[in-house]
């Protein structure tokens, strides 16, 4: 029987986000999502590639890379992610859509099709720095009616990393991705990070299309940046929702704007404990 029920987490100033606890696990309430029963049902094709991250890590972006390097195709229209984003909505949304077809979630590899790992599809995880993350996640959040959270900065951040709100802990879900990865060391699994990308998008691009099998030239790639900047996409990508508040301002170290000196030194203090065990390194600035 399916459990589901909505949560009304208070952050440290009593200000509540809501998300719906599905069997056990927070995710947004979307009007039309269909759970995790539902993504655990969806039909997985053998060419299927999955862009699986946690919230505002560069979802929309990496998605917009890998579909025009698999297509070999400069797009202007408005499709994102969202149409295949797979928790949000029903099946039907990308049911029909040709192969090779671009998923993506940021649930936890149990919540996904056992086909994941069973036919071995392609993954690509996206992984951002998480003050950056904390920082575009609680501007989002302001955005998002569902979530109707209407809370201040300095009583965001430890109740976010503590795992109360949608998709709960970071730390977790970057933790169960390494062990995913060590304990299926032959499903393909392709770890980018957002900074990298920032820093340097065509030594990235090449790493997808070899992760991918595609070939393209350096011509078609220096294209894909050019069509794949925030400002491209903020214009391209302007129907509905997406264009204010997905594309806010796409850097990194904006978290130094926001953090307080005692936000910073409590959040490192956490991390430590947190992910003393973790060989990632992530990086804070450019
Ligand atoms: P900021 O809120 O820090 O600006 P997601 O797609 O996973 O929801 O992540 C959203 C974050 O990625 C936002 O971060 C957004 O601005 C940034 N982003 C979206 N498109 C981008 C692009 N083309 N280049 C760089 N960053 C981008």
């Amino acid at each position: 029987m399916s459990q589901k029920h909505l949560v009304d987490a208070p952050d440290d100033g009593g200000d509540t986000l809501t998300s719906i606890n599905d069997n056990g696990f927070l995710i947004p309430n979307f009007p039309d999502g269909q759970g995790i029963e539902g993504v655990r049902s969806v039909r997985i094709r053998d060419d299927d590639v999955l862009i699986c991250t946690y919230p505002k890590s560069g979802t929309h972006w990496v998605w917009e890379i890998t579909r025009e390097l698999l297509t070999g195709e400069i797009t202007h229209d408005d499709v994102t992610m969202s149409q295949t984003f797979m928790e949000m909505g029903s099946e039907e949304r990308y049911a029909n859509l040709p192969s090779p077809r671009i998923l993506n979630s940021h649930l936890r590899m149990k919540h996904l099709p056992d086909d994941v790992l069973n036919k071995k599809i392609k993954v690509i995880t996206v992984l951002r720095n998480p003050k950056d993350m904390a920082v575009s996640y609680y501007n989002f959040s302001k955005t998002i009616p569902f979530a109707k959270y209407k809370g201040e900065w300095t009583n965001f951040l430890r109740p976010l990393f503590q795992g109360k709100f949608m998709y709960e802990s970071w730390m977790d879900y970057v933790l169960d991705w390494e062990l995913v990865k060590k304990t299926n060391p032959d499903q393909p699994v392709l770890t980018l990070f957002y900074e990298d990308i920032k820093q340097d998008q065509m030594r990235e691009m090449r790493k997808i299309c070899e992760f991918l099998g595609v070939e393209r030239t350096d011509d078609f790639l220096s294209k894909v940046c050019d069509n794949t900047t925030i400002a491209a996409m903020r214009t391209h990508k302007n129907k509905g929702h997406d264009a204010s508040s997905v594309f806010r301002k796409g850097g990194v170290g904006d978290w130094k704007n926001w953090f307080t000196v005692a936000q910073n030194e409590w959040f490192d203090q956490f991390y430590q404990e947190k992910m003393a065990d973790c060989p990632l390194q992530f990086k804070y600035t450019l």
